[in-house]
C-alpha cells in the first residue's frame, strides 16, 4: 500500500482590494488505501461551496488572534493550518478586515476570514447600540459578499457566538434589487456552520427577510409599486399566515365613506386609485389583547403635487412609502416568527401628482375628525394621509400607536442617516423604542415636541390648522410632528421620522447603497419586547 501523499504549494503576495492576501494553494492527494482520490480543482469548479469565519482581536496583545468556536473548530480539523496561515499571510485581521483562503479544505474550496474587534466591545452608551453586534453583521456581510463575488455559490457562516446577528449580517448584505436587470448577481445561498444556535440563526434570517422585502417595495419602481401592486404584495406575503391574518384593501368608496378628506386631498391628483391597506395580525392567545397600532406614510411617488419637486433625485420619491414598506413588513415578519401580540397595520396609499384635479396650495380639505386644514403646500403631503389614518386607527383603542413616515427633508438636515427621529408623548414608549435599537443597531434618537411647534401649524389664515409651519423651513421636522399631534388622542403614540435614513449610500456597511428597509428590525424587536407587558 502507497502512502498519502500530499502536496502543497502555496502562492502568496497577490494582494486585493482592502488587504485581501489570496492564498492559492494547489493540492493533490493521491489514491488512499481505500482507493478514494481527491481533486481540490475539481472541487472547486462544481460546487462552489464556501464558508465565513470570524476572528476576533485579542485583548491587550497587539497582533493577537482570538479564534470564533467554530473557526477553532475548523482550524482543528486542519490540524492548526488555518492559524498559521493567518499568521503567515499578512498583519493581524482588524474588525471588518478580511483574507479569503483557496482550496484549505476538501469542502470548502473558498474560506473567508473576516475580524470581528475586540471581544469586550459590547453595548456602547455613547453610539447607543452593541457594538459586538454591528460587528459581527458587518463582518458576516463582508464575508458572504466576498464569496458571492467569487461566484460560490452556497456560504456556511460562523455563528460568531450570536447567530441572529451573524445570519442577519449575511441576509442584509446579500441583498441586491436586481430584478429588473438583464445581468443578476450570483444567488448565494446561506446556512450556519455548525448545527448549534440554529434557532437564533433562524430568527436572524427572518429578521434580515423582513427589511430585505421592505428594501424591495422602497427600491422598486413607482410604476410596478402603485398602491394597488403594493396591496397586493403584501397580501400575497401574509397568505401562509392566514389563519392569523386579516387583510382589508379598502376602496377609494370606503375611504370617502369614512370621510378621510385630508387622504382623498392628496390621491386628487392622480390616476392610480387609492387604497386604505388594514392588516389585523391576530398572534396574542388572548383575541381581546389591545393591539399595538402601526401607521406607515404610503405615498408610492411624491412628486410634491402642484408644489412640483425640483427634477434633481425626484426618483427617490418611489421610496415615500418607506413608513408603509417598514410597517407592513414588520407585520409580514411579526407573523413568521408566531410572535404572540395583536397588532394592527395602516397604510394610506396612494400618489401625490400634480393635475387639473389636483389640490391646489391655499385649498382647505376637512379631516375625518372634522377639523379644517389649509394646505399651503401640497408637498408637505404625508402629514394629510396620516392626518386621517390616525384619527381611523384610535377607534381600535390601541395600546400604543406607532407612525412611520419619511415625512420631512428636515430631519435629514438633524440627523443625517444616523437615527430615526423620534417624536413622543410617551417615556414609556421612548424607552420601549430604544431599547429595542441598542439591539438590532438601528437607531432611534428622541426629538422635541414643544407647543412652540404646534402655535406654528394652529395659527391659520383660513383653518384649524396649516399644512406647514408658518416659519417654513426652520425646525420642519419639529412642525410637521406638531401637526400630526393634532389628530391623536391616545396617551402613547410615536412619529417615526425615516427621510433621513430611506437611503443608503455607504453608511451602513451592512447594506449595499439602495433604499434601506430602516427600521424594520427595529420595530419587529419593539413588538417582541411587548410580548410580556401586558
Ligand atoms: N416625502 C417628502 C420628504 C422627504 C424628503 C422624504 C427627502 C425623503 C427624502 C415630504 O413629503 C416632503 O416633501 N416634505 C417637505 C415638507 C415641506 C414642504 C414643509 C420637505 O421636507 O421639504
Ligand atoms: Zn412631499
Ligand atoms: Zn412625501
Amino acid at each position: 500500500m502507497r502512502p498519502l501523499h500530499l502536496c502543497i504549494n502555496i502562492f502568496s503576495g497577490f494582494i486585493y482590494e482592502q488587504q485581501i492576501t489570496m492564498l492559492l494553494l494547489r493540492r493533490t492527494v493521491q489514491a488512499g488505501k481505500h482507493g478514494r482520490s481527491f481533486s481540490a480543482s475539481q472541487t472547486l469548479l462544481s460546487e462552489r461551496k464556501g464558508l465565513v469565519l470570524g476572528v476576533f482581536e485579542k485583548e491587550g496583545e497587539e497582533g493577537g488572534l482570538y479564534l470564533t468556536e467554530a473557526a477553532a473548530g475548523f482550524d482543528q480539523t486542519l490540524s492548526g493550518k488555518l492559524s498559521e496561515l493567518l499568521k503567515i499571510s499578512g498583519p493581524t485581521l482588524k474588525q471588518g478586515k478580511s483574507r479569503i483562503f483557496y482550496g484549505i479544505h476538501k469542502d470548502f474550496p473558498c474560506v473567508a476570514v473576516v475580524g470581528l474587534g475586540k471581544t469586550t466591545a459590547g453595548v456602547c452608551g455613547s453610539e447607543n447600540w452593541d457594538t459586538s453586534k454591528e460587528n459581527i453583521r458587518q463582518a458576516m456581510s463582508a464575508g458572504c459578499r466576498l464569496l458571492q463575488d467569487l461566484e460560490v455559490k452556497h456560504v456556511e457562516v460562523d455563528g460568531c457566538g450570536d447567530a441572529q446577528s451573524a445570519a442577519e449580517g449575511a441576509g442584509l448584505g446579500l441583498f441586491q434589487y436586481d430584478q429588473l436587470k438583464s445581468k443578476k448577481k450570483n444567488k448565494v445561498t446561506t446556512q450556519l456552520h455548525g448545527s448549534a444556535d440554529s434557532a437564533d440563526w433562524q430568527k436572524g434570517v427572518t429578521y434580515a427577510e423582513g427589511q430585505n422585502l421592505a428594501r424591495m417595495l422602497m427600491e422598486a419602481p413607482a410604476n410596478h409599486i402603485t398602491p394597488t401592486a403594493f396591496a397586493n404584495i403584501i397580501e400575497e406575503k401574509l397568505a401562509p399566515h392566514a389563519e392569523r391574518v386579516t387583510i382589508h384593501k379598502r376602496s377609494q368608496a370606503w375611504i370617502e365613506q369614512q370621510q378621510m378628506g385630508a387622504f382623498l386631498s392628496v390621491s386628487r391628483g392622480s390616476e392610480e386609485p387609492p387604497v386604505f391597506l388594514e392588516l389585523h395580525y391576530n398572534g396574542s392567545p388572548d383575541s381581546k389583547q389591545a393591539p399595538l397600532l402601526l401607521v406607515g406614510k404610503g405615498i408610492t411617488f411624491d412628486s410634491g403635487g402642484i408644489s412640483l419637486k425640483p427634477s434633481p433625485s425626484m426618483d427617490e420619491m418611489r421610496a415615500d412609502m418607506g413608513g408603509a414598506a417598514t410597517v407592513c413588513a414588520s407585520i409580514v415578519t411579526a407573523a413568521a416568527l408566531k410572535l404572540p401580540v395583536n397588532i394592527i397595520g395602516l397604510a394610506p396609499l396612494c400618489e401625490n401628482m400634480p393635475s387639473g384635479k389636483a389640490t391646489k396650495p391655499g385649498d382647505v380639505v376637512v379631516a375625518k375628525n372634522g377639523k379644517t386644514i389649509q394646505v399651503d403646500n401640497t408637498d408637505a403631503e404625508g402629514r394629510l394621509v396620516l392626518a386621517d389614518a390616525l384619527c381611523y386607527g384610535h377607534t381600535f383603542n390601541p395600546r400604543a400607536i406607532v407612525n412611520v413616515a419619511t415625512l420631512t427633508g428636515a430631519i435629514d438636515v438633524a440627523l443625517g442617516s444616523a437615527a430615526t427621529g423620534v417624536f413622543t408623548n410617551s417615556d414609556w414608549l421612548w424607552e420601549q423604542l430604544q431599547k429595542a435599537s441598542v439591539m438590532t443597531g438601528d437607531r432611534v434618537w428622541r426629538m422635541p415636541l414643544f407647543q412652540h411647534y404646534t402655535r406654528q401649524v394652529t395659527d391659520c389664515q383660513l383653518a384649524d390648522l396649516n399644512n406647514v409651519g408658518k416659519y417654513s423651513r426652520s425646525g420642519g421636522a419639529c412642525t410637521a410632528a406638531a401637526f400630526l399631534r393634532e389628530f391623536v388622542t391616545a396617551p402613547h403614540w410615536a412619529h417615526l421620522d425615516i427621510a433621513g435614513v430611506m437611503s443608503n449610500k455607504d453608511e451602513v456597511p451592512y447594506l449595499r447603497k439602495g433604499m434601506s428597509g430602516r427600521p424594520t428590525r427595529t420595530l419587529v424587536e419593539f413588538a417582541a419586547g411587548l410580548v410580556h407587558k401586558g
